[in-house]
C-alpha cells in the first residue's frame, strides 16, 4: 500500500498516510496527488482501518502548497483534463471514514485546500498557514474558496484569500482554521489519542454522523434537518443501536459490529 511518494503506517486501526517529498517541502506534485488518491481509496476500503490521519514528511512542512514548477506553461485544456481526471481534494471529500489532518509547519495553498478537506485539524505550535495562490497571481483550485469560508467566515476568508499572508498556528486556531494546536512535542500523541478514540466508537455510527455533518455545508438547513432524521431512522436498524443502548444499561464497554 506505502509508495515512496506517500509512506503507509499502521497504529492498530488508526492509519497514518504521510505525504513523502520533505525535500519540497512537500508539495503537491502530480505523482504526489495521484499516489494519494490511490492510497486513500485503499484505506478507505480497507475494513481494519476506522480512522485515517494525512500527514506531512519532515519537520518543516504538512504541505507548502501545489507544486508551483507545474503551473509554468499549463494550458486551459491541461486544467481541464486534470479536473477531469478527479483531485486529490476531492478524494479527500469522499473518504467516508474520519480523517484527521496532523500539521506540522507549513500549510500553504493547496496543503491549506487539503487539510481543510479533511474532517479534523490538529496542528503544531510552529505550524504557518496562507492561502498564498494570489502571491503568483491564481487563486484557489482545490476547494479553498469555497471550505475557507466555511471554516473562518467570509470576512477572514477574503482577509487570507486577498492578501496570501501567513498566520501562525495560534491564530489559526482563534479563527476556526485549525482545532487543536500543540507544542511539537506534543502534537504525536494528541493525534494518537484523538484517533483512537474515534476508532472506539461504532464505524456504523461514525459513517453517518460523517454524512449528516458533512450535509451541513451543502444543503438548506431545512433540507439539511430532514436529511438528518432519515440518517436517524436508519440508525434504528442497526446492530450497533442494539448493542450501545444495551452495553450502556450493563454498565460494560460496547462490542460494535460496524452494522
Ligand atoms: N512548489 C514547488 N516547490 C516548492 C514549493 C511549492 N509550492 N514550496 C517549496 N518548494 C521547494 C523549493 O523550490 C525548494 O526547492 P529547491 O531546494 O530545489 O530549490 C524546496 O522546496 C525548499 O524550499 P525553500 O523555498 O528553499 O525553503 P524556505 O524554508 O526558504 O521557504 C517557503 C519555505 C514555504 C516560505 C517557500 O518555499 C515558499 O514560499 N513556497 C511556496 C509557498 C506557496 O506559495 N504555496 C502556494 C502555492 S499556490
Amino acid at each position: 500500500m506505502s509508495s515512496a511518494l506517500v509512506i503507509v503506517e499502521r497504529d492498530g486501526p488508526v492509519a497514518f498516510a504521510k505525504m513523502n517529498r520533505p525535500e519540497k517541502l512537500n508539495a503537491l506534485s502530480t505523482e504526489l496527488k495521484t499516489e494519494l488518491i490511490r492510497v486513500l481509496g485503499e484505506l478507505d476500503g480497507d475494513p481494519t482501518v476506522r480512522v485515517i490521519v494525512l500527514t506531512g514528511a519532515g519537520e518543516k512542512a504538512f504541505v507548502a502548497g501545489a507544486d508551483i514548477s507545474e503551473f509554468s506553461g499549463r494550458t486551459v485544456v491541461d486544467q481541464q483534463k486534470i479536473y477531469q481526471q478527479g483531485t486529490v481534494y476531492d478524494a479527500v471529500d469522499r473518504v467516508s471514514k474520519p480523517i484527521v489532518a496532523r500539521i506540522d509547519g507549513y500549510c500553504l495553498g493547496g496543503g491549506l485546500e487539503l487539510a481543510m478537506a479533511c474532517d479534523i485539524r490538529l496542528a503544531s505550535e510552529r505550524s504557518t498557514f496562507a492561502q498564498a495562490e494570489i502571491n503568483i497571481g491564481v487563486i484557489t483550485g482545490g476547494g479553498g474558496s469555497q471550505r475557507l469560508p466555511r471554516l473562518v467566515g467570509l470576512g477572514a476568508a477574503f482577509k487570507l484569500a486577498m492578501t496570501g499572508e501567513r498566520i501562525d498556528a495560534k491564530e489559526a486556531l482563534r479563527m476556526g482554521l485549525v482545532d487543536e494546536v500543540l507544542p511539537p512535542e506534543a502534537l504525536d500523541s494528541r493525534v494518537t489519542e484523538l484517533a483512537s478514540t474515534i476508532a472506539s466508537k461504532s464505524a456504523f455510527a461514525l459513517k453517518l454522523t460523517k454524512m449528516a455533518l458533512k450535509a451541513s455545508a451543502r444543503l438548506p438547513l431545512d433540507q439539511g434537518l430532514r436529511y438528518e432524521q432519515s440518517l436517524f431512522t436508519l440508525v434504528m436498524a442497526s446492530q450497533d443501536k442494539e448493542e450501545g443502548v444495551r452495553a450502556f444499561t450493563e454498565r460494560r464497554k460496547p462490542n460494535w459490529s460496524d452494522r
